[in-house]
């Protein structure tokens, strides 16, 4: 019997609470400029938010692979995308994915992007899942992240943390920081959380 994680659980909830991130998403897909032929990987992709703006802005020769361990958002996907030829989903740990997953799904070797949204203050070892997917990127390669940050647990945090396992108090743009290079920061102040896009390149 497959084991459902947490988000398995919420999925249905996720799903009708809709997109209350749609305007930073925007912005963070609208810095990735992929080449032709080139894969990029939507980790912790839920519910295909980022695939279905990236799947308008990528040019047709190149794959989204979104990444998720919720076979319940990974089935989701999978129906709603059906038709498209270069979108697919793998069910698997951020931190266990490697170039041979890649490979057997697309006949392309170039990683041009790693994208990850709301996802490394969820996953239990973030540190390690980001590292793990920085070097699968190509040299040039960009790893793009939007996430939630606070440095107080107001009541806000605290829904977030109960409902979605976020932990918001994670500096979540601090490896990429130090692994890249032409790094960017950008960071919106709300009034419960700060909103963080950031993307480096890989050399
Ligand atoms: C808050 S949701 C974000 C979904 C999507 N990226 C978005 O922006 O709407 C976090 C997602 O991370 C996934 N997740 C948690 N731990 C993970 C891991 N170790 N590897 C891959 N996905 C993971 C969950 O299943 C969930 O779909």
């Amino acid at each position: 019997m497959i084991k459902k994680t947490w988000y398995d659980w919420i999925f249905p909830v996720y799903f009708i609470l809709g997109d209350n991130y749609l305007k930073w998403r925007k912005d963070t897909i609208n810095l990735i400029n992929l080449g032709p032929n080139e894969v990029i990987i939507d980790l912790c992709s839920g519910t295909g938010r980022n695939v279905e703006l990236l799947s308008q802005r990528i040019p047709s020769s190149s794959h989204i692979i979104g990444v998720d361990t919720s076979l319940s958002m990974q089935k989701f996907c999978r129906k709603k995308f059906r038709t498209s030829q270069n979108i697919h989903f793998l069910k698997k740990s951020a931190n266990d994915l490697s170039k041979e997953d890649i490979s057997q799904l697309v006949p392309i070797e170039d990683i041009g992007c790693v994208i990850c949204t709301l996802g490394l203050s969820v996953i239990p070892k973030w540190r390690e899942a980001f590292f793990n997917a920085f070097s699968l990127l190509k040299t040039g390669g960009m790893f793009i992240l939007f996430d939630i940050h606070s440095k107080q647990s107001n009541f806000a945090c605290k829904c977030i943390k109960c409902f979605a396992k976020a932990d918001l108090s994670r500096e979540t743009w601090i490896p990429l920081q130090e692994a890249s290079t032409d790094f960017h920061f950008i960071k919106y102040s709300t009034h419960f959380f700060d909103i963080v896009i950031a993307h480096g390149i890989k050399t």
